[in-house]
């Protein structure tokens, strides 16, 4: 966690135009409604790690391109990860998210959810402003995947056997579809020709499933003081992330974690923590998290894969090199 982070806080040194996205996102939500403007300020005071931003800077040194574009598109996709962050917690429940409380939480899910539609909106906006067809639409078809992606995780009855298949659908619509859109629109921005363009979309979207393989074992593994959100969100709701897949896959080690998985609903606070452990000692012992951790590595390495041909600057191949990597190793 702590080397993603660094590295993305040091690429952000290199690169000043993040700040600029910084001051853009201040602007952008200043609103006339004393209730809105509150609620804007409060997700504006705790920085997320900006990676999606970074992804699109990076993506566009392929070219020359307009600062002030850049900038607003840029902003426009730290805009929507913040508008699916407020709608996701509305959708687990969750009460902590960059370690303040939610404004689900704070204010009410109904707000929650009006407000992340107000940055959808403004997300649009400023592409609209600044007549970014070509944003638009990718951005408007990576909103839409990670709509049907948290749809299908919510209505989707898991058989006995889960198939790894669905999971990794519904991780590519929910989170890799925007990662990969940022790469994509950063390329086209620089007038990258279609084969880099697709070709920074497939890192992407390789990133993206590292990056949530990743971020459901830090569900398990992480600790809430580190990771700013609660732990054991997904175990409890009973979502079966992969190292639960691979669990159940096991026959009766993955049923005797699901009975674990009962305690946990019926201890609540209590003897939370020792059902934790247990739980995470299990997935150590049967080997399913080196398993996950390895399965996120391939697709890290496969993000890497695609970055042999772009003739981009060799300081930035190495950072999104670095960066695939750190997605990996978070844990
Ligand atoms: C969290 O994304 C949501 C997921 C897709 C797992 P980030 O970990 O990028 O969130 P912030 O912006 O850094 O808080
Ligand atoms: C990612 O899934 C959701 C989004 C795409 C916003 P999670 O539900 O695992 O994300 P966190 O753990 O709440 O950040
Ligand atoms: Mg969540
Ligand atoms: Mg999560």
């Amino acid at each position: 966690m702590g080397e993603l982070r660094g590295l993305l806080d040091s690429i952000r040194e290199e690169y000043p135009i993040m700040d600029l996205v910084d001051v853009r996102l201040k602007e952008i939500l200043e609103s006339r409604s004393t209730f809105v403007d509150e609620i804007n300020h409060y997700l504006l005071r705790h920085k997320g790690k900006g990676i999606r931003p970074t992804l699109v800077v990076l993506s566009a040194t392929l070219g020359p391109v307009n600062t002030q574009v850049l900038v607003d598109v840029a902003s426009a996709v730290e805009l929507i990860h913040l508008a699916s962050l407020l709608h996701d917690d509305v959708i687990d429940g969750s009460g902590l998210r960059r370690g303040q409380p939610t404004v689900g939480r704070r204010w009410g899910n109904l707000v929650a959810v009006l407000a992340g539609d107000y940055l959808f909106a403004s997300a649009f906006g400023l592409l609209a402003l600044r007549q970014q067809l070509f944003a638009l639409g990718a951005l408007a078809n990576a909103v839409r995947a990670m709509c049907e992606g948290e749809i299908e995780q919510a209505l989707y009855s898991w058989p006995d056997e889960p198939d790894e298949s669905v999971y990794l659908s519904h991780i590519g619509k929910k989170t890799a579809s925007l990662l990969a859109a940022c790469c994509e629109v950063g390329a086209h921005l620089a007038g990258g020709s279609s084969e880099q363009v697709t070709a920074l979309r497939e890192y992407g979207l390789n990133l993206g499933y590292a990056f949530q393989i990743v971020d459901d074992l830090l569900d398990v593994l992480g600790e809430e003081e580190k990771i700013g959100k609660p732990t054991m969100l997904d175990l409890k709701r009973g979502l079966p992330t992969l190292p639960i897949i691979r669990l159940m896959q096991r026959g009766e080690d993955g049923r005797a974690v699901l009975d674990i998985v009962k305690q946990i609903d019926d201890s609540r606070t209590s003897d939370r923590s020792s059902v934790s452990l247990l739980i995470r000692n299990v997935m150590m012992e049967t080997g399913v998290m080196e398993e996950s951790r390895s399965e996120a590595r391939v697709y890290a390495d496969r993000a890497i894969n695609q970055l042999k041909q772009l003739p981009m600057p060799e300081s930035v191949s190495e950072y999104l090199t670095r960066l695939a990597l750190a997605v990996a190793s978070q844990i």
